[in-house]
């Protein structure tokens, strides 16, 4: 693995053993997180962008679990190791994340100095006063008053409990950090607010990060990578550049062309739902909504190509 990536993910399988069946949430994804990048991570709902998440840090929910595959950090293969190995090394040390919907599960009977003070008790073995203080210095960086720490979740508003969880997943100063829909259910204000300063903690702290959201206009500002993913499959990924410009995947085509624009009338939408992942199809996964399928998209799975400079897109289109 060179020393410029972050994350080194191949072939990755992440299912969850449900009585109703295997959901197949991530199936093969392999890509590489840069030093220091941001990494966007969209798609329909369902598509597997949370569980992706998870495992990142090997900690999905049960009944899943990583079914297959690698994910390297630091010469080390996350999906490997014992819980104790990453609870001593990984999480929230070396791989953080924001969980989505995460500021309203904030504990209502825990003062905020208390729940950040937690993971610096645990990890580091600091005293409570000795994390209260490491706290404290923690929340001016992400525009909180050092004194929320005598504060409850309910006194605080939705931008500022989601600036609390994001000191929360920064306090060990881990080098990956994954927000998983970070502004989604906050104004269109706040919602700007908490992405500059996403942004501007990227390069302070020198972190990569990955960047999860369903809406795509806020990729556009933000992320210099983007993958789209499509029931379980990553099936593009390219510069944002690249990728807005001239979108490959069919998939990808019809996500940009769902974006409202005020100069546009109506919406475009993808017709068709996607497939059931206890038992995808053969194939190509997008083939029963795909305006271009052909035989050979039935029969077998397309790998994915090179497409642009920095593109890759899976599709037999690009054969
Ligand atoms: N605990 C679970 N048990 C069974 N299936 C699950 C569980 N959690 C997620 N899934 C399934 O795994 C698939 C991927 O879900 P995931 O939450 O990762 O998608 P997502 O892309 O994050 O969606 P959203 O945009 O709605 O957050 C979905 O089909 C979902 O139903
Ligand atoms: S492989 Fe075939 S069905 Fe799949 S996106 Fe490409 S053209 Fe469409
Ligand atoms: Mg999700």
């Amino acid at each position: 693995m060179s020393s410029d990536l972050a994350l080194d993910v191949r072939d990755l399988r992440v299912y969850y053993y449900t009585y109703a069946g295997v959901v197949k949430a991530v199936e093969g994804v392999s890509f590489q997180l840069r030093k220091g990048e941001t990494l966007g991570l969209a798609g329909e709902s369902g598509c597997g962008k949370s569980t992706l998440g998870f495992s990142l840090m090997n900690l999905v929910p049960p009944p899943g679990r990583i079914a297959g595959g690698s994910i390297f950090l630091d010469g080390m293969d996350i999906a490997k190791m014992s819980e104790e190995e990453l609870r001593r090394k990984i999480r929230w040390k070396k791989v953080s994340m924001v969980f989505q919907g995460a500021m309203n599960a904030l504990t209502p009977v825990y003062k905020i100095g208390d729940q950040l003070a937690e993971p610096l008790m645990v990890h580091k073995g600091l005293e409570k006063n000795e994390a209260i203080e490491e706290a404290k210095k923690i929340l001016p960086k992400v525009g909180l008053d050092p004194e929320i720490v005598n504060r409850y979740p309910h006194e605080l508003s939705g931008g500022m409990k989601q600036r609390v969880m994001i000191a929360m997943a920064l306090v060990l100063r881990p080098e990956v950090v994954i927000a998983d829909e970070p502004t989604t259910a906050l104004d269109v204000i706040v919602q700007a607010q908490i992405l500059n300063l996403l942004k501007s903690l990227k390069k302070e702290f020198n972190i990569s990060l990955i960047l999860i959201s369903h809406d795509l206009s806020i990729m556009a500002e933000v992320v210099e990578r983007l993958a789209i993913m499509y029931a379980g499959k990553m099936v593009e990924i390219g510069s944002s550049d690249e990728l807005f410009a001239d979108p490959k995947h069919p998939y990808t085509q019809g996500l940009l062309k769902s974006i409202p624009k005020l100069t546009e009338k109506g919406l475009h939408y993808i017709p068709g739902t996607p497939p059931d992942l206890r038992n995808p199809p053969q194939g190509c996964r997008f083939a029963d909504r795909c305006p271009f399928v052909f035989d050979k998209c039935r029969r077998e799975e397309p790998p994915m190509f090179k497409v642009g400079k920095t593109q890759y897109a899976a599709c037999w289109l690009y054969e």
